[in-house]
């Protein structure tokens, strides 16, 4: 495909308006939740030079929180706007003009179809993230996309911002190691000659967007920090790999636009679809933790960056657990440090840890077929000292907690529900498992024990009593919870 065809089937989602229906004043708005559908009144005139979209209600954003829009990014529509006349609409007499600033204006997006989609990628609880991702789009739409990580196995994109800084990790649901776009051939191959060990049994498949979100929230909640912030949004770029398909149907759809808008206005969404999946915080200055581990065997870090280290190493461990993830080699958690900045200014040096790649966590059941996907962590040395008292005090009392534990499956829930193939039954499985990690980590912090006891204990599922017909739905607030050992094992319990 060439650039120039390539430039045509870039069509950002998120979608611009310029209000008050003077031309000049036409502006790019970020949008929140707020979303003022009112009508204004058609301008006096137009100008074949103008892009009016007859069919859409004028759509009046709010300000996302306090930002407000960088000038340079205010648009000046008298000489930018594309040539191209919507037809009119005689349902709805509202004319908005639609402009960008990017530099592909001729491949926006029909607009003002998309409202449910405007507000899918902002986090009322959380403007820092939802600028994050608003930088993401703001460079996408001006031609800085995502670029394809080649060493993962699955579809996972670098996201930068305007000035090409990398900001984020986009993992699209649809590219994941099992997905239906997964553009790795290794995983192909896997799918086509060893359907029987394909996947992992214990995992709800193509998931894995929803578990990298899910350990983020956990992480959040019990104020681990370990987590990079992660959460589920839609990100369009031509760089995904889209099916055959789809990008000749946006092809297609362009074609009929630019002949013959009167039909193409019709359409419900120019340009490729939005993908779904998790984006993660991306975090700059980290290294593979495999990386820093191996040096530290012949050189050690002094005492007190040691002791800051297993600080964090334990809430990676509390982490995993809760989540049990099934992933956690030693390539899959970043450490950040500064050898240099440790030898000259030892006071001021810090270590950290960052668990990324969490989108195999959250089985439905312990693993019980050929592997144990074991916590990788387990073999470090860190891992054989009892868990701090600093440790215990964060995490015991919320863990005792039982409202805390509900709250937390609730949110999950809120999460996981909106997942196009959720099933409920499914969803409490996963909980049964969660809730039965928790129940062993809260044993194993009262007891003092150190990582390498907790993952030796034997793994419980506490599950929901299932509620008699003649109690009365009512009180189902109260429920009661089984607990059951997991009474078959995986035939490798190394791998
Ligand atoms: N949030 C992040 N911050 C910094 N670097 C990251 C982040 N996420 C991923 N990376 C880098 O990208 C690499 C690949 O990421 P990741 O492991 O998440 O992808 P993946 O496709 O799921 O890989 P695999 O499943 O094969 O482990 C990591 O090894 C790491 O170097
Ligand atoms: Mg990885």
């Amino acid at each position: 495909m060439s650039d120039s065809e390539r430039d045509q089937l870039h069509v950002p989602y998120r979608e611009y308006h310029s209000q008050n229906n003077t031309r000049n004043q036409a502006a790019l708005v970020e949008t929140d939740a707020l979303v003022d559908l009112s009508t204004t009144p058609p301008p006096q005139s137009s100008s074949s030079s103008s892009l009016i979209a007859t069919t859409t209600p004028q759509i009046n954003h709010q300000f996302l929180g306090n930002k407000i829009i960088p000038p340079s990014l205010l648009c000046d529509t008298s000489d930018s706007l594309p040539e191209v006349e919507f037809a009119p609409n005689t349902i709805n007499d509202t004319n908005v003009i639609i402009d960008s600033t990017g530099i592909e204006r001729e491949s926006q997006p029909l607009l003002g179809r998309l409202e449910l989609d405007v507000t899918f990628n902002r986090f009322s609880d959380d403007p820092q993230f939802s600028e994050l991702v608003w930088q993401a789009e703001t460079a996408i739409d001006n031609g800085i996309f995502p670029e394809r990580i080649y060493q993962g196995s699955s579809g996972s994109y670098f996201v930068k911002n305007q000035a090409g800084k990398i900001i984020g990790v986009f993992k699209p649901k649809d590219e994941e190691p099992y997905g239906r776009l997964n553009p790795k051939w290794t995983k192909w191959m896997h799918k086509l000659c060893c359907p029987c060990c394909f996947g992992r049994s214990c995992l709800i498949p193509n998931q894995g967007y929803l578990s990298e979100a899910g350990a983020s929230l956990v992480d959040r909640k019990l104020g681990l920090g370990v987590v990079p912030n992660t959460r589920v949004i839609k990100l369009v770029s031509k760089t995904f790999n889209y099916p055959r398909i789809d990008i000749q149907k946006a092809r297609m759809k362009q074609v009929i636009m630019d002949q013959f808008p009167a039909v193409g206005s019709q359409f419900k969404r120019l340009g490729l679809p939005p993908k779904i999946g998790s984006f993660q915080l991306f975090m700059d200055g980290y290294k593979d933790a495999d990386y820093w581990l191996r040096r530290w065997e012949n050189d050690p870090l002094p005492t007190r960056l040691a002791h800051e280290f297993q600080l964090f190493f334990e809430r990676l461990v509390i982490l995993d657990y809760i989540i049990r993830n099934t992933d956690r080699g030693n390539d899959n958690w970043l450490i950040k440090y500064d050898p240099i900045v440790a030898k000259n200014s030892p006071e001021t040096c810090t270590v950290k840890i960052a668990a990324i790649d969490n989108g195999l966590a959250f089985p439905f059941k312990h693993p019980d077929s050929w592997r144990a996907y074991p916590y990788h962590w387990a073999w470090l040395s860190q891992a054989k000292l009892p868990f701090s008292e600093a440790t215990r005090e964060l995490v015991l009392p919320q863990l005792s907690d039982q409202n805390f534990v509900q709250d937390l499956c609730d949110d999950l829930y809120q999460l996981f529900k909106q997942d196009k193939g959720f099933d409920r039954h499914h969803f409490e499985k996963q909980m049964g498992v969660m809730r039965g990690q928790i129940l062993n980590l809260q044993q194993a912090l009262k007891d003092s024990k150190s990582p390498v006891q907790l993952v030796q204990m034997p793994a419980v599922i506490v599950e929901k009593a299932k509620r008699d017909s003649d109690t009365p739905k009512l009180f189902s607030f109260s429920d009661t919870f089984t607990q059951r050992f997991q009474n078959k094992s995986p035939f490798f319990s190394w791998c």
